[in-house]
């Protein structure tokens, strides 16, 4: 339903009547749907302007570094719930009773094991294969275990889907760890919350009793609780891609998984860690805040900025206190973490990063908790992967669940070759 219209006119000449459409927070929206029968497309590479969909999971005001899951904030689902209420509010729309986050969890829990046959999967990489290559992989490869709950138009199947996502993603991503040190794989136990199973699942040996740190866990929930979900990034807006045209939630995951790889996303916390090792000792801070400053350098400061987030991260503001909390309980001394902590002191201080409101972001201090707690680098992606997979399949499913939804097919501006005549191999 328009509330008002925007009017294009070009040289003079209305071409567009849009209507606009409001939400119930943050910017108007200009619809643009008819634009096309006027001759035009727009233009954004990069989505710095456009809605792609409708949505009522996450709500974020990046100037005020507001973050909000289905209207909560998220300093209070991170300090009063745990991961599993927030994947139950994120699927289902609202805080669920204490009988609903029981069942969701029974439900969960009952899902963790993968079935014998996807082992035989993770002996087919290399013992030196990344643990997200190997995610990608074996993610996408549950579509071949569930034939029967592959139908993406009925909304049991699609839940059930996200169950079996949600409670699988953790054994499969210890299963990658263990395969990569060369260590049996570990069965889930359902005795043992979300986090603590992970933790078990990842440093236990049959050789010797596991004992999780409630310090540990506290922080490794919260990581997962603060990764949730972010609205319409590049993994998520991937998995919708995915997912419009009808493909299966698992390889549409896995789709996820592959887009939130990259060091400009999920993959900036192991950027982060491997910079601050590049870095190595304080005496060396200033030089890598002067290479991060220098326009004729590529270097920038992993960790740091944010592409909503101009003012603060409202997700790190939750973060730093966790990290500085487990870094004073676990009593952990690392030069690494001497650096990163006067790394966020200078950027915090220094004019450039103040002018361009460059912040220490998420990954900034998820990555400095996750090496303090004993994680290796290569595994922080797998982590975040692991938290976000609620976040892509719950849009996955309001997106499958909204009448009308069609596949994703966003138009360009051509500025290749045309017409040009074709002359045949022998004649030229
Ligand atoms: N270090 C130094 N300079 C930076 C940095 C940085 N980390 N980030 C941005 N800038 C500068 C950039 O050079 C540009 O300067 P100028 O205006 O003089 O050309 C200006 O700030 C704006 O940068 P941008 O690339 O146009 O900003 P963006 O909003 O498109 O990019 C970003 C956001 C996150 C990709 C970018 O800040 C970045 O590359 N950060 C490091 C990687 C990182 O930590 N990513 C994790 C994001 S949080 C987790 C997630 O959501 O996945």
């Amino acid at each position: 339903m328009a509330d008002s219209k925007a009017s294009l006119s070009i040289d003079g000449n209305v071409v567009a009547d849009l209507p606009i459409l409001k939400g119930s927070a943050g910017n108007d929206v200009i619809d643009i749907r008819t634009l096309g029968g006027a001759g035009y497309f727009t233009y954004d590479p990069g989505f710095l302007a456009t809605a792609s969909c409708e949505s009522e999971i996450t709500f974020i005001d990046g100037d005020k570094g507001v973050l909000q899951h289905r209207g909560y904030p998220i300093d209070s689902l991170a300090k009063q719930a745990d991961y599993l209420e927030v994947c139950y509010i994120l699927l289902n729309g609202s805080a669920p009773t204490k009988a609903q986050y029981d069942e969701f969890t029974k439900i969960i829990t009952n899902h963790t094991m993968v079935h014998e046959k996807l082992v035989h999967f993770f002996h087919g990489f290399l013992p030196d294969a990344h643990p997200m290559a190997m995610l990608c992989g074996v993610v996408g490869a549950l579509s071949s275990f569930y034939h029967s709950d592959l139908d993406i138009n009925e909304p049991d199947q699609r839940m059930r889907s996200a169950h079996r996502l949600i409670a699988k993603m953790p054994t499969i991503a210890a299963m990658a760890y263990k395969y990569s040190i060369g260590q049996p794989f570990v069965y889930p136990r359902n005795d043992l919350s979300y986090a603590e199973n992970f933790l078990h699942m990842l440093f236990s040996v049959p050789a010797e009793e596991y004992v999780v740190s409630p310090t540990v866990a506290r922080a490794m929930d919260r990581i997962f609780t603060l990764h949730a979900d972010h609205e319409q990034n590049a993994s998520t807006s991937t998995v919708r891609l995915a997912g419009s045209s009808g493909a299966n939630p698992y390889a549409c995951i896995a789709a996820g998984v592959a887009s939130l790889w990259g060091p400009a996303h999920g993959g900036a916390n192991e950027a982060c860690l491997t910079m601050l090792e590049e870095i190595g000792s304080l005496d060396r801070v200033d030089e890598y805040v002067a290479k991060a400053k220098d326009k004729s350098d590529s270097f920038r400061l992993m960790g740091f900025g944010h592409r909503v987030y101009k003012n603060f991260d409202p997700r790190a503001t939750v973060m730093r206190e966790t990290c500085h909390e487990v870094l004073s309980e676990l009593g952990i001394k690392d030069p690494l973490l001497d650096v990163a902590m006067a790394l966020e002191k200078v950027a915090l201080e220094d004019p450039y990063f103040i002018e361009k409101k460059l912040y220490p972001n998420v990954d900034f201090y998820s990555g400095i908790i996750l090496k303090a707690i004993g994680i290796p680098t290569n595994m922080f992606t797998v982590i975040f992967a692991m938290s976000r997979t609620v976040g892509w399949i719950a849009h996955w499913d309001e997106m499958l669940g909204q009448p009308g939804q069609k596949i994703g097919r966003p138009r360009q501006k051509y500025t290749g070759e045309i017409d040009r005549e074709f002359v045949p191999l022998s004649d030229r």
